[in-house]
């Protein structure tokens, strides 16, 4: 049987660790496409130097040329350049948004079969946009964001309760942003929802409050501390557990940026919700039934979103 071919659309910080990932768990051989063809060329063979201490024979190839992405089964987009001091989101919707524009051509033309796993940021606008210059079906693209915060939030929530995060579930819904919705009625340890625990005595509400502040700024505290880029480790770990479940129709059901057709009331839009992750990509939006705050919540996370698209649709008049 042929191996899966992994395609990573773009060779930073992200796109590094996501290749360590992809051999470390022997999920197949990767492609690292970057503009910067040297780094990631560098980056491959490092990577596969690490194999033949690790054991993983995964082929890692780095290139600047999309005809090598041809065939991949799935493909995780971190391209795009990160908010700089001084610049201005708009500035950063522009710049990215011509990078998606580059990535979803190359995507249509050489690899128009795969699930696509995008990360890049401002995150619901790009995979919107990237959805919509690729021209792939909707079930095939998705943004990886949900996993990301939920981890954070599944970490604090274990540290606070003294458990193992194994035990802890949790959902992070909404765009990727200050405007997330950690929904602390479907969080858990071992099945015993949160609201419960609290009339146990393990925890209070006030710091529930402040785990669920602490989730909405997981990003930023990261940001502040490594002074000079973003978090790779953790973004990386969530996106390979989507392609995971792409790829052996694990059927997880993970939150995630997927397209909306009436669920939740909206339409035609990039948001995180819970989905179902199988073969056929997304194989089910999961309606969950939201408090009203959290309804309210997610309403003003939807709200942020739309805004975005609405700058997008003025910087690319391509964009419906
Ligand atoms: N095509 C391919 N690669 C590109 C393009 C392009 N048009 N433009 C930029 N790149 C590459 C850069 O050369 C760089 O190697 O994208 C890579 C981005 O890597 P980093 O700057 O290290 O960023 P990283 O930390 O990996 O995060 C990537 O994910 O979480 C988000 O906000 C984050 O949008 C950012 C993305």
């Amino acid at each position: 049987m042929a191996r899966n071919k992994i395609a990573l659309i773009g060779a930073g910080m992200i796109g590094g660790t996501l290749a360590h990932l992809v051999g470390l768990k022997e999920l197949g051989d990767a492609v690292l496409f970057d503009i910067a063809a040297d780094p990631a060329k560098g980056k491959s063979l490092d990577l596969m130097q690490s194999g033949t201490v690790e054991g993983f024979d995964s082929d890692l190839k780095g290139t600047d040329d999309y005809a090598d992405i041809a065939g991949a089964d799935v493909c995780i987009v971190t391209a795009g350049v990160p908010r700089k001091p001084g610049m201005s989101r708009d500035d950063l919707l522009e710049i990215n948004l011509k990078v998606m524009k580059a990535v979803g051509e190359g995507i249509k033309t050489h690899a128009p079969d795969a699930f696509v796993i995008c990360i890049t940021n401002p995150l619901d606008a790009m995979v919107w946009a990237l959805r919509e210059f690729s021209g792939l079906p909707h079930e095939k693209v998705v943004g990886m964001a949900g996993v990301l915060d939920s981890a954070r939030f599944r970490l604090f929530l274990a540290q606070e309760f003294n458990v193992s995060v194994e035990d802890v579930t949790a959902f992070v819904l909404g765009g990727h942003g200050d405007t997330m919705v950690p929904v602390l009625e479907y969080s858990t340890v071992a099945g015993i929802p949160v609201p419960d625990l609290i009339k146990m005595g393990w925890s209070t509400q006030e710091k529930m409050d402040a785990i669920v502040d602490r989730t909405r700024k997981g990003g930023g505290e990261i940001v502040g501390l490594l002074g000079n880029g973003s978090a790779y480790y953790a973004p990386a770990s969530s996106a390979i557990a989507m392609a995971d479940s792409y790829l052996k129709d694990k059927r997880r059901l993970l939150p995630a940026a997927a397209w909306l057709s009436g669920e939740y009331g909206e339409s035609g839009m990039y948001v995180g919700v819970p989905i179902v992750i199988g073969q056929n990509g997304v194989e089910k939006i999961v309606e969950i039934d939201l408090g009203d705050e959290a309804k309210k919540n997610f309403g003003v996370s939807v709200d942020a979103v739309k805004e975005l698209m609405d700058a997008c649709k003025k910087l690319d008049g391509s964009l419906g």
